[in-house]
């Protein structure tokens, strides 16, 4: 698993762009935010219902997108994965400026229960920006009564991510983090015990997500030392893998959209 996310980094740094975040793969009833540690050493199995998220900037501008393999092409799993990317599809289809939010989330949703599947409540799609990975609007996956609405305006760029599941669909976190995020206007300076060189890595990321991984070059236990002087400094943002309530399989699809004066752009297919 790790040599696929590392394979995907490499491949998004040799065609010219930046990674936004580390390459994340869930499998099952991880729903999103698994990602491997230096020594991750997991290895992908035959029914596995596997998402890979990707992520990738050009000069800090954002595109978020995510996909499921049905590892061995489990019967069972078939469906979960059909639901997502029949939502995902709708809800592009249903997009353009003008519509409201309100409106993605109910076509999502539709296409979820109607076969019988649920989506995840807690898990949205959001917009996204420059050196920005999520921001406002948020794009909730149920419909629900008191969510602010938002009309989809020219110019906005917006990351639709449906998950599907037959499980209770509600995630919780799940084991140790292994993404971490400093937002950008944290003041870093100097951290104690922490060489300068790393702490000016850690700044590079501008405010992306980052993983232990993409610290490789530094000694572990020195990296291990600046997460911790970090969050002790309360700047350390970090987040755990998020897995189904019932620990029931997950599938996933995403695509980033930007929003036209004639309509509406995929920029991840
Ligand atoms: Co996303």
């Amino acid at each position: 698993m790790r040599e696929v996310c590392e394979g995907v980094e490499a491949e998004i740094e040799r065609q010219g762009g930046g990674v936004a975040f580390p390459a994340q793969s869930s499998r099952n009833a991880l729903a999103a935010h698994y990602c491997s540690a230096p020594d991750d050493e997991t290895r992908y199995a035959e029914g596995d219902l596997a998402k890979l998220d990707i992520g990738v900037h050009v000069d800090g501008w954002v595109v978020d997108t995510a996909t499921t393999v049905n590892v061995g092409d489990a019967p069972a799993n078939r469906l979960l994965v059909e639901a997502a990317e029949a939502a995902l599809s709708a809800a592009i289809g249903a997009a353009a400026p003008g519509v409201s939010v309100r409106t993605l989330s109910r076509v999502l949703e539709q296409e979820i229960r109607r076969r019988g599947l649920r989506p995840m409540r807690n898990l949205c799609g959001h917009g996204v920006g420059r050196w920005t990975v999520h921001c406002a609007p948020a794009v909730p996956n149920v419909l629900a009564p008191g969510d602010p609405d938002h009309l989809l305006t020219p110019g906005s760029v917006i990351a639709i991510e449906p998950f599907a599941t037959d499980g209770s669909g509600e995630v919780g976190e799940h084991g140790m983090p292994e993404v971490f995020r400093v937002p950008p206007a944290a003041p870093l300076g100097e951290l104690p015990g922490v060489a300068p060189a790393l702490v000016a890595a850690v700044a590079a990321f501008r405010g992306l997500p980052f993983a232990r991984r993409q610290l490789r070059a530094f000694p572990p236990d020195e990296v291990q030392a600046a997460l911790a002087a970090l969050r002790r400094k309360g700047v350390l943002q970090s987040y755990a893998a998020l897995r189904e309530a019932w620990g029931r399989p997950v599938a996933q699809a995403e695509h980033t959209l930007l929003v036209r004066d004639d309509g509406i752009e995929v920029l991840t297919a």
